[in-house]
């Protein structure tokens, strides 16, 4: 087998509208953040028209979960435009997110801003985050839920896991460190140079408890547990799963607050609301009142299967093709779904929830 590299950027959700049918953990997770989102729709400042008022939705993959915060971002503008002024929806994601589905979303979904407000227009942006992707100044509001944990890439291999918050390497602990912290400030000083003065940021993204847990412990477990079966019976070469890295980040409230130290500023950008909370898990309250243990595995299979098996198949050596990669699917889904189902147990889902304001530099 080909001596490959460990892939170098995350893929995007799993396609088809897979990641729109199974990420109800998502979009119960940003609850919290509305309140937040429509202070700061009615705070913000609004740039001086014919200037556009827009609204940006960094990652957002097939737009379900984007549909009940950018409803209420535009209901709560909307009686501080002009009759009739248009606001314009900019949904971004990398270059490979499925927007079809996003826009078939947009289209048909009885929850569209596109249909509940008609001087709303939506268009999109395949690039990545982590440079600027819309013109200077032209943002009045941006949100980005459940995105920025994404590093820009993987910057090693991670030895003993596919996911850094329970490796004991201390190499690549100190590595992946190193790259969340260059992607958060990239990330920042990107929407710093896209946002209108006055115009506000609210960020959801996942993160460590003050206690320094990264949470999901037992779905990680399953699925890396899986992917060791996968080898033992022979499917999986072992030299691909030493590959495979899930190039996400659970930041802590330092990590976060680093860049704006020490006089609370960075990039023109105050921190006007930081919290860390845990979501609720929908799939342990579905289990206590079904008790339905193979559907309670099944669910965070699913929600595994649409977020990160497609980067987790990028360090497939690539025989085989897509029937290898399919089955590949197939069989860490029912692996991972199986060891859950054998002892359901409740998730913590901590997660960071913070509000930006771009003031003068
Ligand atoms: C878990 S989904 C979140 C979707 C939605 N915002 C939500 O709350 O459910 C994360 C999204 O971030 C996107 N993403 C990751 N890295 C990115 C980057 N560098 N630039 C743009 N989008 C990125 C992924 O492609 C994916 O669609």
């Amino acid at each position: 087998m080909p001596d490959r590299p460990i892939p170098d950027r995350p893929a995007a959700m799993e396609p088809s509208g897979s990641y729109n049918r199974s990420s109800r953990v998502q979009s119960e997770g940003v609850a919290p953040a509305l309140p937040l989102l429509e202070q700061a729709a009615r705070t913000v400042a609004i740039p001086a028209a014919p200037a556009s008022v827009c609204i940006a939705d960094y990652g957002a993959s097939q737009g379900r979960n984007s549909l009940a915060p950018m409803r209420l971002a535009v209901d709560t503008l909307r009686p501080r435009l002009a009759q009739g002024r248009a606001i314009l929806v900019a949904h971004t994601d990398q270059a490979s997110n499925d927007f079809s589905a996003l826009f078939a979303t947009l289209e048909s979904n009885p929850k569209s801003y596109l249909k509940l407000d008609p001087a709303t227009y939506a268009m999109a942006v395949g690039r990545s985050f982590y440079q600027p992707i819309l013109p200077p100044g032209s943002v009045t509001l941006g949100w980005s839920s459940w995105a920025v944990q994404w590093l820009s890439h993987a910057p090693r291999e991670i030895p003993d896991q596919i996911q850094i918050a329970y490796s004991r390497d201390g190499e690549a602990r100190e590595a992946f460190a190193r790259q969340a912290a260059l992607d958060w400030e990239a990330f920042l000083r990107s929407r710093s140079v896209e946002l209108h003065q006055g115009g506000a940021l609210v960020i959801v993204t996942m993160a460590m408890t003050d206690e320094g847990d990264f949470g999901y412990r037992d779905i990680v477990a399953a699925m890396y547990g899986a992917l060791i079966d996968l080898v033992a019976s022979g499917f999986l070469h072992a030299e691909e799963v030493r590959r495979m890295a899930i190039p996400t980040v659970a930041r802590r409230r330092a990590d976060l607050l680093a860049p704006f130290a020490p006089d609370d500023r960075f990039a023109g950008f105050t921190v006007d609301h930081l919290d860390i909370f845990l979501a609720p898990d929908w799939i342990w309250s579905a289990y206590e009142q079904e008790r339905d243990a193979a559907l309670f595995g099944a669910r965070w299979a699913a929600f595994n299967r649409a977020s990160v098996y497609p980067t987790l198949a990028q360090a497939l050596s690539g025989e085989g093709g897509e029937a290898r990669k399919i089955a590949f699917f197939e069989r860490l889904e029912q692996l991972t779904a199986a060891c859950l189902a054998a002892s359901p147990r409740p998730a913590v889902i901590p997660l960071a929830l913070m509000v930006l304001r771009k003031g003068v530099d």
